[in-house]
């Protein structure tokens, strides 16, 4: 087996910067030090080298409003791979009354063109005897983060009695649930409201999710989560409300961690008042994207560590599925890409700009999550014995997003125009070197799936409380006659 040497560069992690050579043999980290020699050399000069990428929360041929979304695990991984990204985190969704293991031999029937490593989350769209059963035998193959849409409703809604069975049954199997945090059944109220008055166009959507929606969801899933006795993780954190419940929730000592996306750090509300049709529903999603405020609140949370990690949501679909909302919003396809350009936007508009640290970079987009999902050190780390799944980063490699240019498969791209500055010189996953620079040497079949362990520290202080505060029935003596 030959090895390979990643010369001259620094490694930068989650808490440390130095110098150093990194030697890979197979598909882990051997060695890293000063001089080290190796069958082949990786040139890192100017560069930093980073662990790969890992983004919490994809959503790659997913059945969704009518249609699939259009990245697969093929394209999907791949554009992932091209940014610096080396392991994506997917949602198997069952749909209304489908096994949750039958919809898993679904995905990992549609996961085996991946390049790049994956796991799933499983998500709990309906509520009864043989979900509960079923993800204990869930969590034995590997997954161990359950997601509740609290929006959606009449759809993949699931109501506040089946949440709390849920994270109920989260807790007893160590495991985690993830929140989409919007109050469906006011969504669905302000929806009927704006097509009623006419208020028809993309920009309505947004009227239709104002950040209290989000707000109150959050609140009420993190105090569900809390009677339940288990951790909670809120994705696409998007508003200042919901940062806020989430801020004060850490601030109490409950383990509540939330996911920003890159589109709402860095896109806001005027993208729906773009004259252009096609313009503004390529950007419908949920939630949708804020005014500044919001924006410089997320900023805020992951500075102050409040905020835990930036994913994408990458949920694509083409000008032509979004056109199936022409005439009325709510058919609008919700979902934008961000896959690919998840990392080089982060570092422009975090790092170039003084908001973030290079290590709060490397913390939020990849060792954070690995953390939170039980994947460290295996992934997430620059650590003997991790897997190699690296990006070294040239932070003076540029480029202007453009559709015409991307991996991905839709026709369009939420950044075009935006001015990068920092890019992958080369992505290597598993040890294998997928990436140089413009050019792809993926394999597709190469990802492979990352079964996870449940139980993890936080998951164990918290149910080892919740023993000790659990309601005790009090034993007396002399109980009067009963009757008067
Ligand atoms: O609009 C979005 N976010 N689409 C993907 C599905 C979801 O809600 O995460
Ligand atoms: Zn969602
Ligand atoms: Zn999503
Ligand atoms: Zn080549």
């Amino acid at each position: 087996m030959g090895s390979t040497v990643i010369k001259n560069g620094t490694v930068v992690t989650a808490d440390l910067t130095y110098k150093a050579d990194v030697k890979i043999e197979g598909e882990v980290i051997v060695d890293i030090g000063p001089n080290l020699s190796g069958d082949a050399v990786i040139d890192a000069t100017g560069c930093y080298i980073m662990p790969g990428g890992i983004d919490p929360h994809t959503h790659l041929e997913m059945p969704f409003m009518g249609t699939y979304s259009t990245d697969d695990f093929e394209s999907g991984t791949r554009a992932a791979l091209s940014g610096g990204t080396t392991m994506v985190v997917d949602f198997c969704l069952p749909s209304p009354g489908q096994s949750l293991l039958e919809a898993l031999q679904m995905w990992d029937n549609k996961s085996g063109k991946a390049s790049a490593d994956y796991s799933f989350h499983m998500a709990i769209t309906w509520w009864d005897e043989q979900v509960w059963r079923e993800m204990d035998e869930v969590v034995k193959r590997g997954i161990t983060s359950f997601k509740h849409f609290m929006a959606y409703k009449g759809a993949l809604m699931v109501n506040d009695d089946e949440l709390f069975a849920s994270f109920q049954r989260c807790a007893d199997l160590g495991a985690l649930p993830l929140v989409h945090a919007e109050n469906g059944d006011v969504v669905a109220a302000m929806t009927a409201k704006l097509l009623a008055e006419g208020n028809n166009g993309p920009e309505a959507h947004a009227y239709s999710r104002p950040p209290e929606v989000e707000g109150e969801a959050t609140n009420r899933a993190i105090m569900i989560a809390d009677m339940a006795g288990v951790p909670l993780y809120v994705v696409h954190v998007s508003s200042e409300q919901a940062h806020e419940a989430i801020r004060r929730a850490r601030q109490k000592g409950m383990r509540v961690y939330g996911e920003p996306l890159v589109q709402h750090l860095t896109l806001d509300d005027s993208e729906y008042a773009n004259p252009d049709w096609d313009h503004a529903a390529g950007r419908v999603m949920s939630p949708p994207f804020r005014n500044k405020l919001h924006q410089d609140s997320l900023w805020a949370g992951l500075q102050s560590g409040s905020l835990s990690v930036v994913a994408t949501d990458h949920c694509a679909f083409t000008i032509a599925q979004k056109r199936h909302g022409i005439g009325d919003f709510s058919k609008i396809p919700n979902g934008t890409g961000g896959l690919e350009d998840r990392l080089a936007v982060l570092w422009s508009r975090g790092v170039n700009t003084g908001r973030l640290t290079m290590n709060e970079f490397v913390a939020v987009t990849s060792t954070n999550i690995a953390k939170i999902l039980n994947l460290y050190p295996k992934k997430g780390a620059v650590l003997v014995g991790a897997d190699a799944d690296l990006v070294v980063w040239d932070p003076a490699r540029k480029k202007t997003v453009s559709a015409a240019t991307q991996q991905s498969a839709i026709d369009y791209n939420v950044f075009e125009g935006f001015e990068l500055t920092g890019l992958p010189r080369f992505v290597l996953t598993r040890g294998q070197v997928a990436v140089i620079e413009n050019e792809m040497h993926h394999q597709s079949g190469h990802g492979k799936f990352v079964a996870r362990e449940a139980k993890n520290p936080v998951n164990q202080a918290l149910s080892q409380w919740k023993d000790i505060v659990a309601p005790r029935k009090v034993q007396r003596s002399g109980i009067p006659a009963s009757g008067v």
